[in-house]
């Protein structure tokens, strides 16, 4: 038997950071959105435990932790242990999410693999100890299984859906090389001298997604920690600038970065700016959004329930 699950890319649309916690975390006020960027995770029965990682040519996979130490490895003896049971399986993960990109995706895989290893051991996890072990995993793997739009709150891990009336277009340009989510939050600490406790609200982002009007998101997009990923990658502002030159409604560094995801008007303004911006810069993704959280991909000739 085979199980194959995706799971999904985010973007913080709003990126609120306050005052590190005693437990190192940051208070944050975020605003998730899963976006049409995949990871694919396929696991099947086997004596022993294993993962093997393909990557599209633009993912610096060499930067994943080495086997044992992945969180996907993390995942499984997590919902392993909830159950009594041995983390038994082979696991061939397809990664088109930057990895260090600040798109979480980690997580997706993350969050694919309790979905997927659930299945495969028929574990019948609930949804709450589903969120609850992502929780343990990663302040983003929760948003993983939830998808769509959302706010999240806590370290990131505590989330909700919202109401979203747009179908969003984003150009996004990852780096060939990853930033370190620990040293950009250490990066925003040494800015920061006297930060406010409570994280910047994002009361006016929701506002432009329940209302489903890109210029008004355009003009609320909001992220702490761009000036952080910008101080340690000076060249991401030349990017940005490029982006809007190229016609953008706006530029934004995407979670603690290196990513760069910029709003177009429209699926066709989006190719335009893609376009434009594919003449000096090596990769140029578009994605959609929102999309689903981590799902079970139906194999090739299965019908669906009728
Ligand atoms: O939760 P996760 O493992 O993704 O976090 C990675 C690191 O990012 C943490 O160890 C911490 O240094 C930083 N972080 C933070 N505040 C958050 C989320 C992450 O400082 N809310």
């Amino acid at each position: 038997m085979s199980i194959t699950v995706r799971a999904p890319a985010k973007i913080n649309l709003h990126l609120g950071v306050g005052a590190v916690r005693a437990d190192g975390f940051h208070p944050l006020d975020t605003v998730y959105q899963a976006i049409g960027l995949y990871d694919d995770l396929t696991v099947r029965s086997d004596k022993g435990w294993g993962i093997d990682v393909r990557a599209a040519a633009y993912v610096a996979s060499g930067a994943l932790p080495p086997p044992g130490l992945n969180i996907v490895d993390r995942a499984a003896r997590l919902l392993a242990d909830l159950h009594g049971l041995d983390p038994v399986g082979a696991v061939d993960i397809y990664k088109d999410i930057p990895v260090a990109g600040g798109m979480a995706g980690g997580s997706a895989d993350a969050a694919a693999a309790l979905v997927a290893l659930d299945r495969l051991w028929q574990a019948g996890t609930s949804d709450d100890d589903l969120l609850r072990l992502a929780a343990a995993l990663g302040s983003d793997v929760p948003f993983a299984l939830l998808g769509g739009s959302a706010h999240g709150t806590g370290r990131g891990e505590v989330v909700r859906q919202v109401p979203d009336a747009g179908t969003w277009w984003w150009v996004l340009v990852p780096s060939a090389e990853g930033l370190s989510t620990p040293e950009v939050y250490r990066r925003f600490d040494a800015l920061n001298d006297d930060p406010d406790p409570l994280p910047l609200s994002s009361t006016v982002v929701l506002a432009a997604l329940a209302a489903g009007d890109p210029h008004a998101l355009a003009a609320a997009l909001h992220n702490d920690l761009q000036a952080a990923a910008l101080d340690l990658r000076p060249d991401l502002g030349d990017l940005l600038e490029a982006g809007e030159r190229a016609g953008a409604l706006r530029g934004l560094v995407s979670g603690s970065g290196p990513t760069v995801v910029f709003l177009a008007e429209s699926s066709a303004a989006a190719r335009e700016v893609a376009g434009r911006l594919a003449e000096d810069v090596a990769v140029v993704l578009v994605a959609n959004g929102p999309v689903a959280g981590a799902h079970v991909v139906p194999e090739v000739g299965t019908s669906w329930p009728t």
